[in-house]
C-alpha cells in the first residue's frame, strides 16, 4: 500500500527500513516520506512505532547509536 502519495513510498519500504533499526527521522531523510504535503506523516509514524514495538532490539539499537570519532574510540 502506498503511504506517501507525494513521494510514492509504500508501507513495505517503511517497514523494511524500520526493521533495519532506523527511526522516523532517518526514514524520512532516506525515503522522503512526509516531506511534501505532510498528510502521510501520522500513518508513517504509526508504522515505524509498530515496528519498534514488535522489534524492540532494532529500536534499542537505534536509540543507543553513538557517534564515535573516525579513527576509533575516544577512550
Ligand atoms: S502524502 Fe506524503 S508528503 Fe504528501
Amino acid at each position: 500500500m502506498i503511504v506517501c502519495v507525494c513521494q510514492r513510498v509504500s508501507d513495505r519500504e517503511i517497514v523494511r527500513h524500520a526493521r533495519a533499526g532506523m527511526g522516523f527521522d532517518d526514514i524520512q531523510l532516506e525515503l522522503g516520506v512526509a516531506t511534501c504535503c505532510g498528510r502521510c506523516e501520522g500513518c508513517a509514524r504509526d508504522i515505524v512505532a509498530q515496528c519498534a514495538a514488535s522489534h524492540p532490539v532494532a529500536a534499542l539499537h537505534n536509540a543507543a547509536r553513538i557517534d564515535v570519532p573516525q579513527g576509533g574510540c575516544a577512550a
